[in-house]
């Protein structure tokens, strides 16, 4: 199958009633894994990679090597740039095939995300392409961005920032935390407020860590997106640090990358059903 325009899996998403995961790659075992997952599963959602991830290869290399496996599997997924942070790298991704933008301006004032965010709607709807923008900072480690500020989601900027820069999804700061070491606390009154506000579905980044019943119960509140990073990184870098562990003279790359893929591709089907109840 070839790579869904973001707004077709949108629509699949509206006409399915599903929240689609969103899974972060970094090389070809995660993408080989998160591919075969959601096959496996039989359902849609997103492969993202974001800005500071793409230090390591190039838009043009991931756009190409997910077009390239996906050449085997029957469910929809869209190529997502997650958390990206300049316009350059938004320019790249479109020229390289990437089918859903995400902008994250959410550090900067209220203002100057609005201007950011609706100058990346402008370029990317031209070429038909949606756009996620971020209102409220999220705490965590997401790759190389280490965020202390724990700003929620104002409800009352809400309606004005989406009808101003005409963004597709809306990512939001409710206690959702990035990365391990910070524990989820869902603020679900405040989600649900900003649901009622918002002209546009939901996005719920920090997948990782938060229980499935939770992310189930925020489907209530117009979820259409979660999005999961650590979580298939440790299944990843587990098959490695175990093996090594148990013995300090391996050296069998090739099995242990088959044995990475088959790890993370389990734990990617596990959590597009759980997240669905499938
Ligand atoms: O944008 C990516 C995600 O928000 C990943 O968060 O590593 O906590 O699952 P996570
Ligand atoms: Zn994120």
């Amino acid at each position: 199958m070839q790579l869904v325009n973001g707004f077709t899996l949108m629509d699949y998403a509206e006409k399915n009633h599903l929240v689609l995961p969103a899974f972060n790659t970094t090389n070809y075992e995660l993408t080989a894994g998160i591919i075969k997952g959601f096959e496996e599963a039989g359902l849609g959602g997103y492969i993202a990679i974001s800005s500071s991830n793409l230090k390591l290869s190039s838009p043009k290399i991931i756009a190409d090597m997910v077009k390239s496996v996906m050449k085997d599997i029957s469910t929809p997924v869209a190529l997502h740039l997650d958390h990206g942070k300049s316009f350059e790298d938004v320019k790249a991704c479109i020229e390289a095939g990437f089918t859903s933008i995400m902008v994250d301006a959410s550090h900067l004032p209220f203002e100057e995300n609005i201007k950011e965010v609706k100058r990346t709607v402008e370029y990317c709807h031209f070429y038909g392409i949606p756009v996620e923008a971020e209102l409220g900072a999220i705490q965590g480690k997401e790759d190389d961005h280490i965020s202390n500020e724990d700003a929620k989601t104002d409800p009352n900027d809400v309606l004005e920032f989406v009808q101003r820069t005409g963004c597709d999804m809306l990512a939001v700061s409710i206690g959702n935390v990035h990365g391990m070491d910070l524990a989820p606390n869902l603020d679900f009154p405040l989600l649900q407020k900003i649901a009622e506000l918002s002209p546009v579905p939901i996005v719920l980044h920090g997948g990782s860590g938060i229980p499935f019943d939770q992310v189930r119960k925020a489907k209530a509140s117009n979820l259409i997106k979660v999005n999961y990073g650590s979580d298939l990184r440790q299944a990843f870098i587990r098959t490695f640090g175990e093996a090594y562990e148990s013995d300090h003279n391996e050296f069998d790359i090739m099995s242990l990358s088959k044995k990475a893929i088959n790890n993370v591709e389990a734990r990617v089907e596990a959590i597009i059903k759980e997240v669905n109840n499938h």
